[in-house]
């Protein structure tokens, strides 16, 4: 990278001039704006000790530092910024280097153990947006990690125990279990779900029922667990169909549902209690974390356990992060979960750190987003207000870009028609709320997601379909090009590659901040300056061009370009 290219002769400039190393750690960093260079040293903070102005330890710094630099990067000071820019040869000489190296410039770090919560839908409950959100910003986080070499363990925290558990149950028996596997396995869990609660409330010899279901369920009755054992597989069945479909790495092998942590529950109790946290309020336990008070001004308690026994979400999760550090020994927690939980992880870690759960070298991290809502600004719905269902929204999608390959590719037929339709979108989807930062909310919406213009998937796809259709008319090997000479006279080809250049620095960074949108917003510049590069400089021997037809064919999506990105593209 540019930045450990020119820290030696910046650091001996800098002592030079009387700067210690502590002043001026850090300051080197990424310039703001690209076109100034690739990185920027701020002098503002050294004229206090320097007692010069910035503009004038600026010049200087630039003055002794360029021809040390020289072949590396061009140096120039503007108001009290050192500008550095990669000079082309060096440019060229990086490329080549990340042209023959499998990693492309990514270094594997020192192996930490992880455990990624994601997707983590309700059994019997209709998976929504936010669970989308969840499942593809997990998805690409654990994906990240796993490359850079850590250990990955993906956990999906399904809710599938608890008391709404009896109702559903007594509701299952109602409909005759055939009746109702068949209800859930068709996706309809929030019909199912409705009416179950609908019973709940009208019918008190239901509600009488359901109670001691909830009784029997707790107690381990084994005709109760296994009547238990249809819903969560019915539910399941179906979140994984939507994992498929989503192309996620999620599998029932992932699944560590809120009952896998059933036997924890005494310990957590028993733990939270030898360490004098435990306290008795109106019959239930709980501990007083400090630091947080409810409208009254009154401290808030995690409810341990309430008056009648049972246990609480917080509890579950106390005892998920014992097994997460003690079974798994994990390093990193990430919980990928809308912001709206946001008191519960941050009360759960304290509690967690006080009871020694976990210790200073444990990282737990709420890996908060934000909502998807409507063009009124509002949490999407479907027009009769219920939730959208995940499995609609995304068969929608397909079929909307279906419809737009229809109109660009019309040669285009079939099958291939319809896998392209596929990866298209599915792959709006995603891509929207990947890019997109984490915490803030979005909006969703069609014409924007799936246009070929703009941070999007589909002009990612394209920028993606029209090299490999460069590779497909010339007839060359992608493997033949691992060494190639690279030289960088035109500026939309330096532009291309100082952009390349970037791309270990761009993907720690994504990770650092775990933000997959710096990825997107970087992945979308290199694509825009390869368009800018196409445009301008002929890639095959040339027959004379203006357009796509005369150098390359016309661009079209195909099958074998990988476009889901479930081939690697590099052969
Ligand atoms: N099932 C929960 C929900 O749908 C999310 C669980 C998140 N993970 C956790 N460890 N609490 O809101």
């Amino acid at each position: 990278m540019l930045a450990e290219a020119v820290y030696p002769a910046m650091g001996l400039t800098l002592s030079g001039m009387g700067v210690t190393e502590s002043d001026c750690a850090d300051l080197l960093g990424p310039a703001t704006v690209e076109e100034h260079g690739d990185l920027a040293l701020p002098c503002h903070s050294l004229a206090a000790v320097l007692r010069r102005s910035p503009m004038d330890i600026a010049e200087e710094v630039s003055l002794t530092l360029a021809p040390a630099l020289a072949g590396i990067a061009k140096v120039s000071a503007v108001s009290g910024f050192v500008n550095l820019s990669a000079e082309p040869e060096w440019l060229a000489v990086r490329l080549s280097e990340l042209l023959a190296d499998d990693r492309l410039g990514i270094a594997e770090e020192e192996a930490r153990v992880a455990a990624v919560d994601y997707s983590a839908p309700n059994v019997a409950k209709e998976m929504h947006v936010g669970h989308l959100r969840s499942t593809v910003i997990g998805d690409a986080i654990v994906r990240m990690l796993t490359y850079k070499g850590h250990t990955v363990y993906r956990e999906n925290h399904v809710g599938d125990w608890g008391t709404p558990f009896g109702m559903l149950i007594e509701h299952l028996l109602d409909l005759g279990e055939a009746n109702a596997a068949e209800e859930l396995s068709v996706g309809d869990l929030d019909g199912f779900y409705k009416q179950a609660r609908a019973k709940f409330e009208s019918d008190d010899d239901f509600v009488e029922r359901s109670r001691r279901r909830v009784v029997l369920l707790q107690g381990g009755d084994e005709e109760t667990l296994r009547l238990w054992s249809v819903l969560v597989e019915e539910s399941m069945r179906y979140f994984n169909e939507v994992y498929q479909m989503l192309g996620v790495l999620l599998t029932r092998d992932d699944i560590m549902g809120e009952s896998s942590y059933h036997h924890l529950l005494p310990v957590v109790v028993q733990r939270l209690d030898e360490s004098g946290l435990l306290e008795e309020s109106e019959g239930a336990r709980v501990v007083y974390p400090g630091g947080w008070v409810n409208r009254e001004g009154e401290p808030m308690p995690v409810i341990i356990s309430k008056a009648d026994g049972g246990y609480n979400y917080a509890t579950t999760d106390l005892a998920c992060i014992i097994d997460r550090v003690e079974r798994l020994g994990c390093d990193d927690l990430l919980y990928v979960v809308g912001t709206p939980q946001s008191q519960h992880f941050d009360m759960v870690f304290e509690v967690a750190q006080q009871a020694g759960f976990m210790g200073v070298s444990h990282n737990a991290v709420h890996v908060k987003f934000g909502s998807v809502l409507d063009s009124d600004g509002k949490i999407l719905k479907s027009r009769e207000g219920e939730v959208i269902k995940l499995v609609d929204l995304l068969r929608e999608s397909i079929n909307r870009a279906e419809q737009a390959v229809a109109e660009r590719n019309p040669e285009l037929k079939g099958a291939q028609r319809q896998e392209v339709a596929r990866a298209i979108g599915i792959g709006a989807v995603k891509y929207a709320d990947l890019s997109t930062e984490r915490t803030k909310d979005y909006v969703f919406d069609w014409d924007r997601m799936l246009s070929f213009e703009g941070n999007t998937s589909p002009y990612l796809q394209y920028a993606h379909a029209r090299i490999c259709s460069i590779f497909r008319r010339s007839g060359a090997e992608r493997s033949s090009l691992r060494v190639a000479d690279i030289s960088l006279d035109r500026s939309e080809e330096q532009l291309l590659a100082r952009r390349l250049a970037n791309f270990a620095a761009v993907t720690d960074d994504t990770l650092a901040t775990y933000s997959p949108h710096r990825l997107c917003t970087y992945l979308h510049s290199v694509a825009s300056a390869f368009a800018t590069f196409y445009e301008s400089c002929p890639v095959l021997p040339c027959r004379g061009r203006s357009d796509d037809d005369q150098q390359a064919g016309p661009v079209r999506f195909d099958s074998q370009d990988n476009l889901d990105g479930t081939r690697p593209v590099r052969h």
